[in-house]
Parts: C-alpha cells; structure tokens; sequence
C-alpha cells in the first residue's frame, strides 16, 4: 500500500476523533459481515490501520508481537494481583490480547472494556474465550457488575485529565470494597508534553488541532499528579513502581510505571483526604534497579503477595 493511501486510510479510520479509533460504524459493521474464513485477517487489516495496535508493516508480526508482550504482562503485571476466581476488568482493552492472556488465569468473568466498537469486534474474532465479555464502558455501567481487580495498561496516558478523572471514579465504582487497582502509566517521562502544551498547540495551527482531534494524543504527567488523581477519585494505598521491577518484557510499557491502589473496605474514607502514597521517580529507575528494591505496596491484603510477585494460587 503506498503512503498517500495508507495515510488517507488511516484518517478514515480515525474519524471518530477523541482517540477513538477505529470507532468509525463501518469497521464493526466490516468485521461483523467478513466471511468467516476471512475475519481474522479482516480483523488484524484493521487493526493495522490504527496508531494505537500495530507498528510495524507485517500484522502477524505485530499480532504475535501483542500475544507475546501481553502474556508477558498477563503473567508478571497483572497476574501479580489476580487469584483465581477472580471477577476481573480490563479498561482500554484494544484487541483483547491481554484480556485473553488475563481470562486464562481465572475462571471469574473478565470485561474487557473499550471506548471503540470497532476495536472490540476485532477483538471478539481474535481473542474470544468463554469467560471474556467485551463491551463499551457505557454498556458495562449498565451491567451492575462488580470487579476484584481493575487493570489498565497503555491507556490513561492517551487520557485528559479530565476524562481520566472520569474513568478513575468509574474503576472506584466497579471496584467491590478491598479490591485493586493496577493503572500502568507514564510519569516524568523526558520530551513528553503535557496536556497544557497539547492544547496550546492545538490552539494555535491546524496541524495541532489535527493532531489534537485525530492523533495519538501522549500526555506526559508527574507521578505526584498520578497519585492525587487516585486519592481525588477516593482510591487508597497508591504506590508507583517501574514496571521494569515487575515484569521483564519487550514493550515499552517496560520502562514506564504501574500504580497499585486500592478501593477502602469502608466508607466515609473517600474525599477530603491528603494524597496518601508514596512513588518512585522515574530518572534514577537505573540507580533503582542496581540498588535496593522498590517500594513494597504494604497493602496487608492476606491474599496477595508481596506487590509484583505473582500469587502461588494463579494459574
Ligand atoms: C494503546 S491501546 C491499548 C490496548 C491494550 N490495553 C493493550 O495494552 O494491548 C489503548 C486503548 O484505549 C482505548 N481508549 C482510549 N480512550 C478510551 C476511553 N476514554 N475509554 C475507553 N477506552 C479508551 C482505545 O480505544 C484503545 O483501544
């Protein structure tokens, strides 16, 4: 495909802006009406057409890349907080590799949550498996239901602060009592903007409001704002960790950071509160992981290990 084309392709499929892509009707309706030989291929076409899945040229590549990197995580990351049984939700799930590699490790129902229709229906065709149910974010407040984890990984950074806010209270609310949350991020990360400086590009050329409208947003936050973002949304305990403390795996995710926070089992303890937590800098990460180990998450959750280690009863 040239470049022109792929380039037009690629606005096409992200004309639903407000880093939804592949939210444009056509694509759910796409995928939904392939022959059923075809989906697959049909499904990894469009994913390769988007910023936010495939990087390289060669889907299979890239979709073996995402199966191996999000196993990976599945494992180390995430599985570090799941037992089985566990009721699980996946925030920004995109194609649903880490949703799948996450429902191999309990036999609770994981939702798999996402802004874009279109990504979900790709989703459904290459990483369905009995105990995932992929939905909208307004579908699964319709539901009800409660969760024992919540994850999200290579999502709020592509947030404003404003709808992070939003989905941060979301995760509170579907959170039983007790459970976790496990949020990767990007804290103090050198050359990124922040959303002040997204906005004044935006609102100074067309290219920035392009940008802005219909690109990958990235937004670069300090982890102290991460950590009052989570206490503003009544979470507690919220400790920051290099992910590469966790997790050793080949994606960018493992330069950055995860927070671990934690709904209170009571109530009343949720607003008012000084930011209570504590965070490692991302700079000297290389002086952290020479030296002595990261902060611990002191949770005193009896089901859980200590943070990072999976748990003896995972799969
Ligand atoms: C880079 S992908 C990450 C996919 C997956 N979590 C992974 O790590 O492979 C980011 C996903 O977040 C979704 N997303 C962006 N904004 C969202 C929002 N406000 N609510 C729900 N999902 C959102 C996008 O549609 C996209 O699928």
């Amino acid at each position: 495909m040239g470049t022109r084309t792929s380039a037009t392709l690629r606005a096409a499929v992200a004309m639903r802006g407000s880093q939804n892509f592949l939210g444009a009707a056509w694509v759910e309706a796409v995928v939904d009406h392939a022959p059923a030989r075809y989906r697959r291929d049909v499904a990894l076409g469009l994913l390769a057409l988007s910023p936010h899945y495939f990087h390289g040229p060669d889907r299979h590549q890239e979709a073996a890349r995402n199966r191996r990197t999000r196993e990976r995580l599945a494992a180390e990351l995430v599985g570090a907080y799941v037992v089985d049984g566990d009721v699980v939700l996946d925030y920004g799930c995109g194609p649903g590799y880490l949703a799948a590699a996450v429902a191999a490790r309990t036999r609770g129902d994981v939702w798999a949550l996402d802004i874009s229709a279109g990504v979900l229906a790709c989703a459904r065709v290459l990483n369905g498996t009995p105990n995932l149910r992929y939905r909208t974010p307004a579908e699964f407040a319709g539901s009800g239901a409660t969760v024992d984890v919540a994850y999200s990984v290579a999502v709020a950074q592509h947030l404003t602060d404003a709808i992070l806010r939003k989905v941060l209270s979301d995760l509170f609310a579907a959170l039983r009592p007790g459970g976790r949350l496990v949020l990767h991020v990007v804290v103090d990360a050198p050359g990124w903007r922040d959303e002040q400086e997204w906005r004044h590009a935006a609102a100074s050329s067309l290219l920035g409001w392009l940008r802005w409208r219909y690109g990958l947003n990235c937004f670069g936050r300090t982890g102290a704002q991460v950590i009052d973002l989570l206490a503003e949304a009544g979470f507690v305990d919220a400790t920051l960790r290099p992910v590469r403390d966790l997790c050793d795996v080949d994606d960018d995710v493992a330069g950055q950071h995860v927070a671990i926070a934690r709904r209170p089992e009571l109530p009343g303890r949720r607003s008012g509160l000084p930011a209570q937590g504590s965070w490692v800098p991302a700079a000297p990460l290389h002086d952290q992981l020479s030296g002595e180990g990261p902060l611990s998450a002191g949770d005193g959750d009896p089901r859980r290990h200590r943070a990072g280690q999976p748990n003896s009863s995972s799969k």
